[in-house]
């Protein structure tokens, strides 16, 4: 049998989510009308042989217990626990730590998903590839602009027998543009060992003794790799400690989806998080998105419970969350506009996630920038600095009537009296 398990992190990261993830854990947050880590249990369901999912993290055990609720009862046939690290250990540390619960009932293989990704999750082609290969391990790849690789994990593999023969995580010089996109599918009898055998390099590793001089010590070095960090740190890393190893030793494949791929990081990425999945949605029929018509450009989700004015017109690729209201005349393209929130009349909302409670005013003009979909980043550089390609509203946040705000993130509670570009409100 086949189990698997969604790695969540906890709240010291999804730092980058910022403001969003002040009000809600970062798997959380709405994509297309659901949890991103939602999108994870839709792609685990279609895999008949998965009857147990883990959700393995270091957030308070509270936290994901109303979605669990909700997952298994969408998902009844899956069987799902949220397994608590005591602090961080690491992508590979979490998986050893939990290794009796995760081997119970003997499962020869199992998945394990990033959550702060969003594809296709082609697990069955997985499947596939690890049964005609006889494989130990198998993760997903996808080809990305090769100025932007070097953001991820790297593979190189044998193009024709998909074999891994390479892999370096981040790498400092592009070696290849066929990354890691943060799924994988592992033997129990391959993983677990590989994992231990890093633990047990990391201790038997001899201690460098040459320290820099007390002048020489900032506090940057300290958060660097060093051996002293190391000593009492339990972060055991699935990409640097162990894949490369498995790429030496063992039968490792990639399989390259051609379909989507993005990583969810900073909050601006769940707009083009949100566009993909709705496109998704959208190509399949799925029938709770909002019928095309004049004024509703697809794909887009409205939740049955917003309020949308026939005249408004939105889309493509918009979200409106339980009980919005959007006003008379009102334009919101490639958006999330998340609940309680309210636009009023003849505003014009673009490239914009509008959070929790807030309210847009009358002929307000609220805009981010539009960005290439194969661009891994949402940075963009206007006059010389850097900003956010998405404006993002916190929660709670209000702009004014006939108030223009450009490419700002604005954190929770703020007024926004007077025209607003390129900043960070806080
Ligand atoms: N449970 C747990 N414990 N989860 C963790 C921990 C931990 O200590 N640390 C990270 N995670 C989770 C994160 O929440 C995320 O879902 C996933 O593990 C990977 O996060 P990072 O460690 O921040 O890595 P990354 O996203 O920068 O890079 C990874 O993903 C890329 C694809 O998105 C690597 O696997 C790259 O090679 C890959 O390209
Ligand atoms: P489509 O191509 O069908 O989307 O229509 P379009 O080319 O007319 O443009 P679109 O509706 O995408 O809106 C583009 C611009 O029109 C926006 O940037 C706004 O400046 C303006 N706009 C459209 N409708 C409204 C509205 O109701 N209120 C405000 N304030 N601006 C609007």
């Amino acid at each position: 049998s086949t189990k698997a398990v969604i790695l969540v992190g906890g709240p010291s990261r999804g730092t980058r989510f910022r403001p969003l993830s002040m009000e809600l854990p970062k798997p959380l947050f709405p994509v297309a009308g659901h949890p991103i880590i939602e999108h994870c249990f839709r792609a685990i369901s279609k895999v008949p042989e998965i009857k147990e999912v883990f959700i393995v993290g270091y957030y308070e055990e509270s936290v994901f217990q109303p979605f669990i609720n909700q997952v298994s009862t969408s998902h009844p046939q899956l069987s799902v626990k949220y397994l608590r690290e005591y602090q961080a250990l690491g992508t590979a540390g979490g998986l050893y730590h939990f290794r009796d619960v995760i081997l119970k009932g003997r499962p020869d293989r199992f998945f394990v998903l990033n959550a702060d990704i969003c594809c296709s999750f082609p697990l069955n082609d997985m499947l596939k590839l690890y049964e005609d290969k006889d494989a130990e391990a198998v993760m997903l790849g996808t080809r990305v602009a090769s100025d932007a690789a070097t953001n991820f994990g790297c593979i190189v593999s044998d193009a024709h027998t998909k074999r891994v023969l390479h892999y370096v995580e981040k790498p400092e010089s592009q070696i290849s543009n066929l990354i890691n996109c943060g799924v994988y599918l592992f033997s129990t009898e391959t993983i677990f060992p590989a994992i231990r055998s890093a633990i047990k390099r990391r201790t038997e590793r001899p201690r460098l003794l040459s320290y820099p001089s007390s002048e020489n010590l900032d506090s940057s070095f300290f958060q660097g790799d060093d051996d002293d960090e190391d000593r009492e740190n339990p972060v055991i890393r699935l990409e640097q400690d162990v894949l490369s190893d498995i790429a030496d030793s063992r039968q490792f494949f990639v399989l390259e989806t051609k379909d989507f791929w993005r990583q969810i990081k900073t909050a601006g990425s769940a707009v083009p998080a949100n566009a993909l999945y709705l496109l998704k949605a959208f190509q399949s029929g799925d029938s709770s998105l909002a019928a095309p018509s004049a004024n509703i450009i697809p794909p887009v989700y409205i939740h049955p419970s917003a309020h949308v004015d026939p005249t408004a017109k939105l889309g493509p690729n918009v979200s409106i969350g339980p009980r919005a209201q959007i006003g008379a005349g009102v334009r919101v393209k490639e958006s999330i506009v998340l609940e309680d929130s309210e636009i009023k009349h003849d505003a014009c909302v673009l490239y914009t996630i509008v959070g929790w409670h807030s309210k847009i005013g009358a002929w307000a003009r609220v805009e981010g920038t539009p960005t290439p979909i194969t661009n891994h980043s949402t940075s963009i550089i206007k006059n010389g600095v850097k900003v956010q390609s998405i404006t993002i509203l916190g929660k709670e946040c209000g702009v004014g009537d006939e108030v223009r705000v450009q490419n700002c993130v604005c954190l929770p509670y703020k007024e926004l009296k007077r025209d607003v570009a390129n900043e960070v409100i806080m």
